[in-house]
């Protein structure tokens, strides 16, 4: 029977994992079934545990459930734990596990895709919600001098600092800091179109921006490469997170690059 694999979101019709998945999967000639499930509000853990009862072999789960499918599983890998969410789900003995790939995913597109260097490197996270709370743990793996938290809303910010043991610093007072070779934006700003407002001081020469967003080049993307700065999307980040679940569901770690240019030119 061709196994089943399904992507958990609202809205989801855009979601770009099933073909993600399929071309991972075309590469040893493997046959899956990967669908896209738009669960009511209050259906999602419903979904879920119909989808696994029916023989469901993996999932993904993207906004706005992942906390709630971290809170359904009753077994969770660290990065998972640290994230307080999760995006990928299986079933083993009939009891559901959660990862998070995310973080994974971020730091595999920086380093191997992208080629940055970020050991002893200064890092700037700009945004202090779900999304970041997702990557922070993983980021702080990579070997950063520092990383620093900022966001609009200084309380939030400070909140994941403790958590992460990390330096917040607010907004206003990002004049005062030396510059950064990495900034990460992490905020929903670019779905709104608004850029942030960094001072460009805070841009290390050679420094490298990375919005998490991907489909079109954001203010924040436009604000780094007016000053200099290399610049990427989120593109390869969402490639990168979809292989960490190809590979907990498979056990086989697909290529990427091809499956990342194919989408380049789609986009
Ligand atoms: P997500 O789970 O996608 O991270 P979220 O929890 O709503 O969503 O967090 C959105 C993040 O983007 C927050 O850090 C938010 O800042 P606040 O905590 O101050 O709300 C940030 N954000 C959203 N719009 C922004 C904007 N126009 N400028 C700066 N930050 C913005």
């Amino acid at each position: 029977m061709t196994p089943k694999f399904a992507v958990f979101g609202q809205p989801i019709a855009h979601s770009k994992s099933p073909y993600i998945h399929q071309a991972f999967a075309a590469q040893r000639s493997q046959s899956l079934a990967y669908e896209r499930i738009g669960p009511e509000e209050n259906e999602f853990e419903d979904a879920v545990r119909t989808f696994f009862a029916e023989g469901g072999k993996g999932a993904n789960v993207t906004l706005p459930f992942k906390e709630r499918a971290y809170a359904m599983c009753e077994v969770r890998t660290e990065r998972a734990e640290q994230a307080q969410a999760v995006n990928t789900l299986w079933m083993e003995k009939g009891i559901l596990h959660g990862d998070n790939t995310d973080g994974a995913g971020l730091l595999a597109d920086m380093i191997r895709n992208l080629n940055w260097k970020l050991i002893n490197k200064r890092i700037l996270v700009v945004g202090a919600g779900g999304a970041v709370r997702g990557v922070l743990g993983c980021l702080l793996t990579a070997g950063a001098e520092e990383v620093v938290i900022t966001n609009r809303t200084y309380e939030r910010a400070q909140g994941l600092a403790e958590q992460f043991s990390l330096r917040a610093v607010a907004l206003e007072d990002l004049h005062q800091e030396a510059p950064f070779h990495i900034i990460i934006n992490g905020t929903s700003a670019s779905l709104a179109g608004e850029g942030l407002a960094l001072p460009s001081s805070l841009l290390a020469e050679n420094a490298c921006c990375y919005d998490m967003m991907y489909g079109e080049e954001t203010p924040f993307m436009q604000w780094a490469q007016r000053h200099g700065a290399q610049v990427s999307d989120g593109l390869g980040m969402l490639v990168q997170q979809a292989a960490e679940s190809f590979y907990r569901w498979h056990n086989w770690r697909p290529a990427t690059m091809a499956v990342l240019q194919s989408m380049r030119q789609q986009v």
